[in-house]
């Protein structure tokens, strides 16, 4: 057992309390960020005269060769220590003796596993910002290529209005962009440094925690001490963006689900992203698409999990806040995990144009439409609507398309129809002359498709 503490015990930890306690089989993750924190730290310390530059220059020297070492393999990360902090003072002064003793003036475990934990996640935010700018880029290309694709719209998963690929795409589009603008600002309402800030109540040594921020790249020194080492805010935001991101990808996954199976047949899983049946021969499922859909249900469950530990939590500090880090782990794993294998299944889909097209022509997709002929003519909407509701009941029984009747047969419903209602009630012209902002007509989708390319020049630009 190696630990920070034990001057005050007369006797030695249980060894169940002692395991139960310690958290450097998780912790140990962010061994590079605690590293870079006590640099910072330490030439801190020597700027305000606290340690001398030569005893700077031997822990910064004695860190940085205990992470050459970790990197290398040379030095591993056991789990006698109670956690990385531990095992990175304890090596410390191991490697340097007495100098090394001084790191930790003027800090406490608890600003420091608070700092740590935001240089991983600010990683994370960026990680996660690159992978979804990669599926904007993929989504945007598929875009441009199914403009003329057709295909049904649904409400209540019942066929409602013709669209196209595109458009379906588009909505997909506009929400990873809202998880992508999410992540940014999370990233700006965290950035913030939380060392200095001791075990509650700041520190009597004269530490200069601006400058400390700004060597680890922070905005500025956070404002109130008890907050700094008890805030775990910005864990719950991330976990509630990635909780959206999942989402967003476990809504587009279902309906590629649907979309390959038999019934629907509008796409194909390339072989590489699909797997087979043990007993079934003819069998290719979408099992990648099912496995995003489901592990949103452990993303979710990270959110509610640390929500709920820290309900109850007086300030400031409490050891139940070491409990943030496994369930976020997994999160920012999961999440990353199924941005990369959704994405690459996209990649290996080939949609059916016919089945597609064939499906938007079933259904009365075009009632709407033919409703709005009505009222070109003349007829009010509300009666075009009951006109066309008649017209509907009418191909019902007799197993026709409203484009498949005669203009005698249409006239018999209504006098007003003559023979331009073809086109008008075409697919293409269901589509086409839908043109208001954000509809799926082309034209309108070129505005849209030239705002998400803005977009994506825009955001390149300002990532880091
Ligand atoms: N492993 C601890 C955590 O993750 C580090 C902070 C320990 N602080 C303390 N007062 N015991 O929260």
């Amino acid at each position: 057992m190696a630990q920070l503490w034990g001057g005050r015990f007369t006797e030695e930890t249980d060894e169940l309390v002692y395991r139960f306690n310690a958290s450097i089989s998780f912790d140990r993750r962010f061994f590079a960020q605690d590293i870079e924190g006590s640099i910072a730290h330490v030439i801190m310390l020597a700027k305000q005269n606290i340690l001398t530059n030569e005893e700077k220059d031997t822990i910064v020297k004695g860190l940085s060769q205990i992470r050459e070492d970790v990197e290398s393999g040379k030095l591993a990360i056991t789990e006698e220590y109670e956690d990385v902090h531990s095992f990175v003072e304890a090596n410390l002064i191991q490697r340097i003796g007495d100098t090394g003793k001084k790191l930790h003036t003027g800090r406490s475990r608890n600003d420091q596993v608070a700092l740590d934990m935001k240089l991983y996640t600010r990683i994370e935010i960026l990680k996660t910002e690159e992978l979804l700018e990669k599926l904007l880029h993929t989504l945007l290309s598929m875009m441009e290529e199914h403009l003329d694709t057709y295909m049904p719209g649904f409400t209540h998963l019942q066929k409602a209005q013709p669209i196209t690929l595109a458009h379906h795409l588009g909505a997909y589009f506009e929400m990873f962009r809202r998880d992508f603008l999410r992540m940014g600002d999370i990233y700006g309402r965290m950035n913030y440094c939380p060392l200095g800030s001791g075990a509650l109540a700041g520190t009597t040594y004269p530490l200069d925690r601006h400058y400390t921020a700004s060597l680890l790249g922070f905005e500025g020194p956070t404002w109130n001490s008890m907050d700094s080492v008890s805030d775990r805010d910005y864990l719950i935001e991330y976990l509630s963006a990635a909780a959206m991101i999942m989402m967003h990808l476990s809504r587009f996954c279902e309906e590629i689900i649907l979309w390959n199976s038999n019934e629907y047949g509008f796409v194909e899983i390339g072989d590489t992203y699909a797997t087979g049946s043990s007993i079934m021969p003819q069998k290719k499922n979408p099992d990648i698409a099912e496995l995003v859909r489901g592990k949103t249900g452990r993303v979710y469950g990270a959110l509610m999990s640390l929500l709920t530990t820290m309900k109850g939590l007086p300030l400031a500090y409490n050891k139940d806040m070491q409990e943030d880090k496994e369930l976020t782990f997994d999160a920012m794993d999961t999440v990353k995990g199924c941005l990369l294998l959704f994405e690459g299944m996209l990649g290996t889909m080939t949609f059916r144009k016919e089945v597609m097209a064939e499906s938007a022509m079933k259904g009365f997709t075009n009632a709407t439409d033919a409703a709005d002929y009505l009222v070109g003519k003349g007829m009010p909407f509300r009666d075009a609507h009951t006109v066309i509701g008649r017209l509907v009941l009418y191909c019902i029984e007799k197993e026709k398309s409203i484009d498949g009747l005669t203009i005698e047969e249409l006239k018999t419903i209504s006098p007003m129809f003559e023979s331009d209602v073809y086109d008008a009630i075409s697919l293409k012209a269901c589509v086409e002359r839908r043109l208001t902002t954000g509809a799926p007509g082309r034209e309108a989708m070129m505005g849209a498709i030239e705002c998400y390319r803005k977009f994506l020049q825009e955001c390149r630009q300002k990532m880091p």
